[in-house]
């Protein structure tokens, strides 16, 4: 591998300035640093005031000033500060500071409106400040940090990155949730899933994969759901039921125990107790039908139209029954055999039973629920064509994806994780909107 030498202009800037990172360390007590970054927290006292200064990288350390060299800072100003690394155990974050002895200013910060406990519609109302919260970077590290175990996972395997339109002709998980746009003179959509056009780039590459945002209108305001997420799918021919659970729980545990060694930081910031994501490989199997008997033994009942009932066998498990059956996991589960009736019009049906579905959804433990959906695809051209027509979508639309039934199909299959879903279980998050920097939902397409 080619390691990227700096651009020198920008060496010569750096070259005075030192992050925060490298620092905090015992060695470099009694030596002099400069750091650059903002106000991320300020304390001003009689003589000494003390900013906690947060640099690029999104880490902090305490400087201390006579408070008259410092009058004018306010939260959030941009500075830079030269000053000599002391240890005093009360600083926060390492208990390390900076003894300042220059500071210089870029920007004085107007009054910054986001302070240490702020309401979570605050938070989203100014989610283009509010991205500067401890809070909020040690999640998008995490996320970034996801993305990057991803790819490597598909990169050691090598299988095939690509690419798939997010403007579409059609639906492929339901009508009800479909976001149209006028297309020039024509109606197309957001995609809710790039699976199709997955599904055609196998019989040239193999096994594929793809990250892309993928749109759903939900209307419902819940805890899980967003207008836009990220959405890892892959897709592979000649595949099974098995082989599909397999990568599944591989690509998940691959990524937590890279996450667990290269983000302790901030799942200690976010105050994450790491040995609950202690999972191996293989997680359960439940069987759909087994799960509703559980459930109903466990006198769970959902609500419709106002009364409680009990489920029964072709009810989809929503966010309550998930979160009933995966209370008592520590580990990640598969359900498997989901009714047909319940699965979208490409899900392939088991030959031993035309009404079970070859489908499997993993499900986060302690009641977080699906994370990732998939199973096999029905690769016979009659049975397609009919379950179309049954779910009344416009065979014109599919003409192009009925080809690859009609030109060397084979039995496939593939799966689609919400990265979204996977990190708010990660970091035990009550509402998916603290995982997306510009989060989209029913209420909200602002900042
Ligand atoms: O279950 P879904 O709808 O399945 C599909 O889209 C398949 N076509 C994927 C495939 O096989 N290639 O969505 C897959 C996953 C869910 O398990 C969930 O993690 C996430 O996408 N997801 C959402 N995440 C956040 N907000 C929403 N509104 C989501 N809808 C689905």
């Amino acid at each position: 591998m080619i390691t990227l030498k700096r651009i020198s202009s920008i060496n010569l800037i750096l070259s005075i300035i030192t992050f925060i990172r490298e620092i905090k360390k015992e060695s470099n007590v009694g030596r002099q640093f400069t750091i650059r970054g903002w106000v991320h927290r300020l304390r001003k006292q009689k003589e000494k005031s003390f900013i906690l200064i947060r640099d690029e990288k999104g880490d902090v350390v305490q400087t201390v000033f006579q408070s008259e060299q410092v009058s004018n800072i306010t939260l959030e100003s941009s500075i830079q500060v030269t000053g000599i690394l002391s240890v005093d155990k009360r600083a926060p974050e390492g208990g390390y500071e900076l003894q300042g002895k220059n500071i210089e200013i870029f920007n004085i910060s107007e009054n910054f409106p986001i302070g240490e406990f702020q309401s979570l519609d605050l938070l989203l109302t100014k989610r283009h400040l509010a991205i500067r919260t401890r809070k909020l970077i040690s999640i998008l590290k995490i996320k970034s940090t996801i993305l990057k175990y991803a790819r490597l996972f598909f990169d050691n395997l090598a299988w095939t990155e690509v690419q798939c339109p997010t403007i579409v002709k059609g639906s492929i998980e339901g009508g009800s949730t479909l976001f149209p746009i006028n297309y020039f003179d024509e109606k197309a959509y957001l995609s809710q899933s790039a699976q199709l056009y997955l599904e055609a780039y196998i019989f040239s590459l193999g096994p594929v994969w793809t990250i892309s945002p993928s749109f759903r209108a939900e209307k419902s305001r819940t805890v899980r759901h967003l207008a836009e997420f990220l959405h890892l799918e892959a897709e592979v021919p000649w595949t099974s039921m098995d082989d599909l659970l397999n990568i599944q729980e591989n690509l998940v545990t691959f990524i937590i125990n890279n996450l667990k060694k290269e983000r302790t930081d901030e799942f200690v910031y976010l105050n994450r107790n790491i040995s609950d994501l202690n999972i191996t490989p293989p997680f359960p199997r439940l069987e759909y039908s087994d799960v509703i008997d559980d459930l109903r033994k466990k006198d769970f009942k959902i609500e419709e139209d106002g009364k409680k009932r009990y489920l029964h066998y072709g009810d989809d498990l929503n966010i309550e029954s998930e979160r009933m059956l995966t209370q008592q996991y520590s580990t990640p589960i598969f359900v498997v055999g989901y009714p047909l009736s319940i699965k979208p019009f490409y899900v392939k049906s088991d030959i031993h039973d035309e009404n079970r579905s070859l489908s499997a959804d993993m499900l986060a433990p302690h009641g977080f629920g699906e994370i990732t959906s998939g199973g096999l695809r029905e690769d016979d051209l009659a049975k397609l064509k009919e379950r179309i027509r049954k779910e009344g979508l416009d065979q014109n639309t599919y003409d192009w994806y009925l080809d690859l039934r009609r030109y060397g199909s084979v039995i496939h299959g593939g799966f689609g994780l919400g990265i979204e879903r996977f990190l708010r279980w990660l970091i035990n998050s009550e509402d998916i909107k603290e995982t997306v920097g510009f989060p989209r939902t029913m209420s909200r397409i602002s900042p």
